[in-house]
Protein backbone atom coordinates (compact mmCIF):
# COMPACT_ATOMS: atom_id res chain seq x y z
CA UNK A 1 0.00 0.00 0.00
CA UNK A 2 1.21 3.49 -0.59
CA UNK A 3 3.09 5.17 2.73
CA UNK A 4 3.64 8.75 2.80
CA UNK A 5 7.32 9.12 3.56
CA UNK A 6 8.70 11.11 6.47
CA UNK A 7 11.68 12.99 4.90
CA UNK A 8 13.55 13.51 7.78
CA UNK A 9 16.40 15.04 6.83
CA UNK A 10 17.75 18.27 7.34
CA UNK A 11 16.77 19.42 4.07
CA UNK A 12 15.05 18.89 1.58
CA UNK A 13 11.86 18.65 3.28
CA UNK A 14 8.84 17.15 2.77
CA UNK A 15 7.09 19.09 -0.16
CA UNK A 16 3.25 20.41 1.11
CA UNK A 17 0.85 19.14 -1.36
CA UNK A 18 -0.05 22.59 -2.70
CA UNK A 19 3.80 22.94 -3.24
CA UNK A 20 4.20 19.95 -5.34
CA UNK A 21 1.17 20.63 -7.53
CA UNK A 22 2.60 24.21 -8.67
CA UNK A 23 6.09 22.41 -9.51
CA UNK A 24 3.64 20.52 -11.90
CA UNK A 25 2.46 24.45 -13.51
CA UNK A 26 2.91 24.78 -17.17
CA UNK A 27 5.66 25.88 -18.64
CA UNK A 28 5.58 30.05 -19.75
CA UNK A 29 7.63 32.33 -21.66
CA UNK A 30 9.83 33.64 -19.24
CA UNK A 31 10.18 36.89 -20.87
CA UNK A 32 6.60 37.34 -20.95
CA UNK A 33 4.03 39.46 -18.30
CA UNK A 34 3.44 36.41 -16.13
CA UNK A 35 6.36 35.74 -16.00
CA UNK A 36 7.43 39.14 -14.58
CA UNK A 37 4.27 39.54 -12.48
CA UNK A 38 5.72 35.94 -10.39
CA UNK A 39 8.95 37.35 -10.12
CA UNK A 40 7.44 40.53 -8.64
CA UNK A 41 5.05 38.98 -6.19
CA UNK A 42 8.05 36.77 -5.08
CA UNK A 43 10.80 39.51 -4.49
CA UNK A 44 8.48 41.10 -2.88
CA UNK A 45 7.30 38.55 -0.08
CA UNK A 46 10.72 37.42 0.01
CA UNK A 47 11.92 40.78 1.42
CA UNK A 48 9.27 40.11 4.43
CA UNK A 49 10.88 36.77 4.78
CA UNK A 50 14.37 38.19 4.60
CA UNK A 51 13.27 40.87 6.75
CA UNK A 52 15.06 43.52 4.60
CA UNK A 53 14.75 46.47 2.20
CA UNK A 54 18.08 45.44 0.54
CA UNK A 55 17.63 43.74 -3.25
CA UNK A 56 17.08 40.08 -3.88
CA UNK A 57 18.88 38.01 -6.35
CA UNK A 58 17.43 34.82 -7.08
CA UNK A 59 19.91 32.36 -8.85
CA UNK A 60 19.23 29.04 -10.64
CA UNK A 61 21.23 26.87 -8.39
CA UNK A 62 22.12 25.42 -5.34
CA UNK A 63 22.74 26.87 -1.62
CA UNK A 64 26.45 26.40 -2.39
CA UNK A 65 25.93 28.63 -5.75
CA UNK A 66 24.78 31.56 -3.89
CA UNK A 67 27.42 31.30 -1.07
CA UNK A 68 30.16 31.65 -4.14
CA UNK A 69 28.53 34.49 -5.51
CA UNK A 70 28.44 36.47 -2.54
CA UNK A 71 32.25 35.59 -2.31
CA UNK A 72 33.36 36.44 -6.13
CA UNK A 73 31.13 39.75 -6.17
CA UNK A 74 32.43 41.46 -3.53
CA UNK A 75 36.14 40.45 -2.88
CA UNK A 76 39.06 40.26 -4.64
CA UNK A 77 42.27 37.51 -4.88
CA UNK A 78 44.41 38.07 -2.05
CA UNK A 79 41.85 39.63 0.24
CA UNK A 80 41.60 38.73 3.86
CA UNK A 81 38.56 37.15 5.31
CA UNK A 82 37.44 35.50 8.32
CA UNK A 83 35.84 32.74 8.27
CA UNK A 84 34.52 29.74 11.15
CA UNK A 85 35.17 26.36 10.87
CA UNK A 86 32.38 24.88 13.07
CA UNK A 87 31.37 22.03 10.49
CA UNK A 88 30.92 21.11 6.80
CA UNK A 89 28.81 24.14 5.93
CA UNK A 90 30.89 26.98 7.75
CA UNK A 91 33.80 25.04 6.35
CA UNK A 92 32.69 25.04 3.17
CA UNK A 93 31.90 28.95 2.93
CA UNK A 94 36.01 29.64 3.80
CA UNK A 95 36.81 27.43 1.56
CA UNK A 96 35.03 29.13 -0.83
CA UNK A 97 36.72 31.69 -0.61
CA UNK A 98 40.13 30.09 -0.50
CA UNK A 99 39.51 28.63 -4.21
CA UNK A 100 39.06 32.26 -5.51
CA UNK A 101 42.70 32.99 -3.44
CA UNK A 102 41.15 34.57 -0.95
CA UNK A 103 43.40 34.86 2.85
CA UNK A 104 41.03 33.14 4.94
CA UNK A 105 42.17 33.51 8.80
CA UNK A 106 40.39 30.39 10.08
CA UNK A 107 38.34 30.49 13.56
CA UNK A 108 38.74 26.90 14.71
CA UNK A 109 35.37 25.88 17.08
CA UNK A 110 34.96 22.48 18.29
CA UNK A 111 32.19 20.23 15.84
CA UNK A 112 28.81 20.82 17.94
CA UNK A 113 29.59 24.33 19.60
CA UNK A 114 29.41 27.41 18.42
CA UNK A 115 31.80 30.64 17.65
CA UNK A 116 31.91 32.66 20.56
CA UNK A 117 31.32 36.66 19.99
CA UNK A 118 35.05 36.82 22.55
CA UNK A 119 36.51 35.03 19.40
CA UNK A 120 35.01 36.78 16.69
CA UNK A 121 35.72 40.21 18.35
CA UNK A 122 39.40 39.04 19.05
CA UNK A 123 40.12 38.46 15.92
CA UNK A 124 38.69 41.61 14.52
CA UNK A 125 40.63 43.43 16.91
CA UNK A 126 43.72 42.26 16.21
CA UNK A 127 43.00 43.90 12.52
CA UNK A 128 44.70 47.08 13.65
CA UNK A 129 44.56 48.36 9.99
CA UNK A 130 41.11 46.93 9.35
CA UNK A 131 42.18 44.75 6.09
CA UNK A 132 39.63 42.06 6.80
CA UNK A 133 37.25 42.75 4.23
CA UNK A 134 34.37 40.09 5.11
CA UNK A 135 32.97 38.15 7.78
CA UNK A 136 31.82 34.38 7.03
CA UNK A 137 28.83 33.54 9.30
CA UNK A 138 26.70 30.21 9.18
CA UNK A 139 23.88 31.09 10.94
CA UNK A 140 22.89 27.43 11.47
CA UNK A 141 25.54 24.85 11.11
CA UNK A 142 23.36 22.04 9.99
CA UNK A 143 26.13 19.39 10.01
CA UNK A 144 26.09 19.97 13.64
CA UNK A 145 22.69 21.01 14.79
CA UNK A 146 24.01 24.24 15.86
CA UNK A 147 22.48 27.73 15.75
CA UNK A 148 24.93 30.79 16.69
CA UNK A 149 24.01 33.96 18.11
CA UNK A 150 23.50 36.10 15.42
CA UNK A 151 22.95 39.33 17.59
CA UNK A 152 25.71 39.37 19.97
CA UNK A 153 28.62 38.09 17.26
CA UNK A 154 27.31 41.38 15.11
CA UNK A 155 27.31 43.39 18.64
CA UNK A 156 31.03 42.31 18.80
CA UNK A 157 31.54 43.22 15.24
CA UNK A 158 30.14 46.53 15.85
CA UNK A 159 31.93 46.52 19.55
CA UNK A 160 35.18 46.87 18.30
CA UNK A 161 34.44 49.19 15.10
CA UNK A 162 35.79 46.67 12.20
CA UNK A 163 34.04 47.98 9.14
CA UNK A 164 34.21 44.21 7.72
CA UNK A 165 31.16 43.19 5.55
CA UNK A 166 29.21 40.76 7.28
CA UNK A 167 27.38 37.56 5.15
CA UNK A 168 25.49 35.25 6.44
CA UNK A 169 24.83 31.62 5.29
CA UNK A 170 21.41 31.18 6.19
CA UNK A 171 20.55 28.41 3.81
CA UNK A 172 18.97 26.48 6.87
CA UNK A 173 17.01 29.61 8.94
CA UNK A 174 15.36 31.72 6.51
CA UNK A 175 11.80 30.42 7.73
CA UNK A 176 12.98 28.82 10.02
CA UNK A 177 14.85 30.61 12.75
CA UNK A 178 14.34 34.77 13.00
CA UNK A 179 17.19 36.85 10.66
CA UNK A 180 16.53 40.27 11.13
CA UNK A 181 18.36 41.09 8.46
CA UNK A 182 18.24 44.99 8.05
CA UNK A 183 18.04 45.55 11.92
CA UNK A 184 21.03 43.32 12.16
CA UNK A 185 22.75 45.07 9.56
CA UNK A 186 24.07 42.29 7.74
CA UNK A 187 25.37 42.94 3.99
CA UNK A 188 24.86 39.42 2.33
CA UNK A 189 22.39 37.11 3.24
CA UNK A 190 21.92 33.52 1.09
CA UNK A 191 19.68 30.54 1.60
CA UNK A 192 18.36 28.10 -0.83
CA UNK A 193 15.14 26.90 -1.48
CA UNK A 194 14.84 23.25 -0.61
CA UNK A 195 14.48 24.01 3.18
CA UNK A 196 12.64 26.79 5.33
CA UNK A 197 10.71 27.19 1.90
CA UNK A 198 10.06 23.90 1.25
CA UNK A 199 10.65 23.64 -2.60
CA UNK A 200 12.98 21.27 -3.99
CA UNK A 201 16.61 22.50 -4.15
CA UNK A 202 17.41 24.74 -7.54
CA UNK A 203 17.09 27.72 -6.62
CA UNK A 204 20.07 30.54 -4.46
CA UNK A 205 18.28 33.53 -3.20
CA UNK A 206 20.41 36.57 -1.66
CA UNK A 207 19.85 39.96 -0.31
CA UNK A 208 22.10 42.04 -0.81
CA UNK A 209 23.03 45.58 0.78
CA UNK A 210 24.13 48.91 -0.35
CA UNK A 211 27.48 48.10 1.67
CA UNK A 212 28.15 44.77 -0.75
CA UNK A 213 27.41 46.64 -3.53
CA UNK A 214 29.69 49.00 -2.96
CA UNK A 215 32.24 46.48 -2.67
CA UNK A 216 31.08 44.72 -5.89
CA UNK A 217 32.22 47.95 -7.62
CA UNK A 218 35.81 47.03 -7.21
CA UNK A 219 35.88 43.40 -6.91
CA UNK A 220 38.39 41.54 -9.21
CA UNK A 221 37.17 37.95 -8.65
CA UNK A 222 36.60 36.35 -12.07
CA UNK A 223 32.63 35.77 -12.68
CA UNK A 224 30.28 35.07 -15.35
CA UNK A 225 26.84 33.16 -14.00
CA UNK A 226 27.64 34.40 -10.63
CA UNK A 227 28.06 37.98 -11.68
CA UNK A 228 25.51 39.98 -9.66
CA UNK A 229 25.15 42.99 -12.00
CA UNK A 230 23.54 41.24 -15.10
CA UNK A 231 21.34 39.61 -13.29
CA UNK A 232 20.17 42.58 -10.85
CA UNK A 233 19.73 44.63 -13.91
CA UNK A 234 17.10 41.97 -15.63
CA UNK A 235 15.42 41.13 -12.70
CA UNK A 236 14.71 44.68 -12.44
CA UNK A 237 12.61 43.97 -15.48
CA UNK A 238 11.27 40.60 -14.13
CA UNK A 239 13.52 38.86 -16.10
CA UNK A 240 16.74 36.68 -15.59
CA UNK A 241 19.67 36.49 -18.06
CA UNK A 242 19.35 33.04 -18.10
CA UNK A 243 16.81 30.42 -18.24
CA UNK A 244 15.61 30.16 -15.17
CA UNK A 245 13.60 27.05 -12.96
CA UNK A 246 10.10 28.24 -13.95
CA UNK A 247 8.24 25.59 -12.01
CA UNK A 248 10.10 26.56 -9.19
CA UNK A 249 8.90 30.41 -9.37
CA UNK A 250 5.45 29.25 -9.43
CA UNK A 251 6.18 26.77 -6.25
CA UNK A 252 7.86 29.59 -4.63
CA UNK A 253 4.72 31.80 -4.94
CA UNK A 254 2.97 28.95 -3.26
CA UNK A 255 5.48 28.78 -0.50
CA UNK A 256 5.63 31.99 0.58
CA UNK A 257 1.87 32.69 0.74
CA UNK A 258 1.88 29.57 2.75
CA UNK A 259 4.65 31.34 4.87
CA UNK A 260 2.96 34.66 4.97
CA UNK A 261 -0.32 33.37 5.96
CA UNK A 262 0.65 31.40 9.01
CA UNK A 263 2.82 34.67 9.72
CA UNK A 264 6.61 34.73 10.12
CA UNK A 265 6.41 34.79 13.79
CA UNK A 266 3.98 31.68 14.21
CA UNK A 267 6.33 29.95 11.53
CA UNK A 268 9.39 30.26 14.06
CA UNK A 269 7.17 29.45 17.01
CA UNK A 270 5.99 26.01 15.70
CA UNK A 271 9.79 25.29 14.48
CA UNK A 272 11.15 26.65 17.94
CA UNK A 273 8.19 23.50 19.68
CA UNK A 274 8.60 21.27 17.30
CA UNK A 275 12.53 21.36 17.52
CA UNK A 276 11.98 21.31 21.43
CA UNK A 277 9.53 18.39 21.77
CA UNK A 278 11.84 16.32 19.46
CA UNK A 279 14.53 16.79 21.95
CA UNK A 280 12.47 15.67 24.86
CA UNK A 281 11.54 13.18 23.95
CA UNK A 282 15.06 12.07 22.75
CA UNK A 283 16.41 13.09 26.13
CA UNK A 284 13.31 10.97 27.51
CA UNK A 285 14.79 8.03 25.39
CA UNK A 286 18.20 8.25 27.79
CA UNK A 287 20.09 9.64 24.40
CA UNK A 288 22.47 12.05 24.63
CA UNK A 289 22.18 15.27 22.15
CA UNK A 290 26.06 16.51 20.36
CA UNK A 291 25.31 19.99 21.22
CA UNK A 292 25.38 20.46 24.87
CA UNK A 293 24.30 23.88 25.40
CA UNK A 294 20.31 24.27 24.94
CA UNK A 295 20.62 28.27 23.43
CA UNK A 296 22.69 26.78 20.90
CA UNK A 297 20.67 23.75 19.56
CA UNK A 298 19.27 24.18 16.14
CA UNK A 299 15.33 25.16 15.39
CA UNK A 300 16.22 22.53 12.28
CA UNK A 301 17.35 19.53 12.84
CA UNK A 302 18.82 17.90 16.17
CA UNK A 303 22.18 15.50 15.98
CA UNK A 304 22.39 12.90 18.32
CA UNK A 305 25.10 10.26 19.39
CA UNK A 306 24.23 7.04 18.34
CA UNK A 307 23.96 4.50 21.46
CA UNK A 308 26.99 2.05 22.07
CA UNK A 309 26.39 -1.35 19.80
CA UNK A 310 23.98 0.26 17.23
CA UNK A 311 25.26 1.38 13.42
CA UNK A 312 23.93 4.68 11.85
CA UNK A 313 23.13 2.36 9.18
CA UNK A 314 21.47 -0.68 10.42
CA UNK A 315 19.14 2.89 12.20
CA UNK A 316 18.48 4.51 8.62
CA UNK A 317 17.93 0.96 6.69
CA UNK A 318 15.50 -0.11 10.01
CA UNK A 319 14.02 3.30 10.25
CA UNK A 320 13.44 3.52 6.60
CA UNK A 321 11.87 -0.19 5.69
CA UNK A 322 9.91 -0.51 8.38
CA UNK A 323 8.58 3.11 9.03
CA UNK A 324 9.51 5.24 5.99
CA UNK A 325 11.01 7.41 8.18
CA UNK A 326 14.82 8.77 6.28
CA UNK A 327 17.04 10.26 8.74
CA UNK A 328 20.38 12.14 8.12
CA UNK A 329 23.79 10.48 9.15
CA UNK A 330 27.20 12.30 10.63
CA UNK A 331 29.22 14.24 7.75
CA UNK A 332 32.93 14.12 8.04
CA UNK A 333 34.37 13.43 11.69
CA UNK A 334 30.82 12.97 12.65
CA UNK A 335 30.24 10.08 10.61
CA UNK A 336 29.13 7.06 12.39
CA UNK A 337 29.21 9.06 15.43
CA UNK A 338 26.21 10.46 15.71
CA UNK A 339 22.19 10.53 13.69
CA UNK A 340 20.24 13.67 12.45
CA UNK A 341 16.89 14.50 12.32
CA UNK A 342 15.60 17.02 10.68
CA UNK A 343 12.62 19.12 11.96
CA UNK A 344 11.92 22.16 9.41
CA UNK A 345 9.17 22.68 6.73
CA UNK A 346 6.34 21.90 6.78
CA UNK A 347 5.76 19.54 9.86
CA UNK A 348 3.37 19.49 12.84
CA UNK A 349 2.43 18.12 16.18
CA UNK A 350 1.05 14.69 15.11
CA UNK A 351 4.37 14.54 13.04
CA UNK A 352 6.86 14.85 15.86
CA UNK A 353 4.92 12.46 18.00
CA UNK A 354 4.86 9.97 15.22
CA UNK A 355 8.65 10.30 14.14
CA UNK A 356 10.22 9.92 17.88
CA UNK A 357 7.73 6.99 18.14
CA UNK A 358 9.16 5.19 15.51
CA UNK A 359 13.20 6.47 16.59
CA UNK A 360 12.04 4.65 19.54
CA UNK A 361 10.85 1.11 17.86
CA UNK A 362 13.82 1.42 15.60
CA UNK A 363 16.37 1.71 18.08
CA UNK A 364 14.15 -0.95 20.66
CA UNK A 365 14.28 -3.45 18.06
CA UNK A 366 18.09 -2.85 17.51
CA UNK A 367 18.79 -3.87 21.38
CA UNK A 368 18.86 -0.57 22.63
CA UNK A 369 16.46 -0.54 26.08
CA UNK A 370 13.81 1.99 25.37
CA UNK A 371 10.73 2.03 27.40
CA UNK A 372 8.35 2.02 24.39
CA UNK A 373 5.64 5.13 24.70
CA UNK A 374 8.53 7.43 26.59
CA UNK A 375 9.42 9.55 23.66
CA UNK A 376 5.81 9.79 22.28
CA UNK A 377 4.37 11.51 26.50
CA UNK A 378 7.75 13.39 26.43
CA UNK A 379 6.87 15.04 23.45
CA UNK A 380 2.76 15.65 24.03
CA UNK A 381 3.99 16.87 27.73
CA UNK A 382 6.14 19.46 25.63
CA UNK A 383 3.20 20.41 23.14
CA UNK A 384 0.87 20.57 26.02
CA UNK A 385 3.22 22.91 28.89
C1 LIG B 1 23.93 25.69 6.28
C2 LIG B 1 24.07 25.17 4.87
N1 LIG B 1 24.84 25.85 4.02
C3 LIG B 1 25.01 25.45 2.76
C4 LIG B 1 24.41 24.30 2.29
C5 LIG B 1 24.63 23.89 0.89
O1 LIG B 1 23.45 24.01 0.17
P1 LIG B 1 23.27 23.21 -1.19
O2 LIG B 1 23.36 21.75 -0.86
O3 LIG B 1 21.89 23.62 -1.63
O4 LIG B 1 24.33 23.65 -2.11
C6 LIG B 1 23.62 23.55 3.15
C7 LIG B 1 22.98 22.31 2.68
O5 LIG B 1 22.53 21.49 3.45
C8 LIG B 1 23.44 23.99 4.47
O6 LIG B 1 22.67 23.31 5.33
Amino acid sequence: MYRETYLQIPGPTNIPKPILDALSSKAINHRGEEYASLMDFNIRSLKRVFKTENDILIFPSSGSGGLEASIVNTLSPGDKVVAINMGVFSQRYGLIAQAYDAEVIWIDVKWGEAVKPTQLAGVLESDINHEIKAVLLTHNETATAVKIDMQSLIEAINKVNHPALVFVDAVSSIAISDLPTDKLGIDIVVTGSQKGLMLPGGLAILSVSKRAWEAQRSSEMPKWYWDFKPLQERMRVGQMPYTPVISHFFALKVALELIEEETLEVVFERHKKNASALRSAIKAMGLQLLVKKESERSDAVTAIHLPDNIQYQSLASLLADEFNLIIGGGLQELKGKIFRVGHLGCLHKPEIIAIVSAIEMGLYKLGYDAVIGEAAKAAAHEFLA
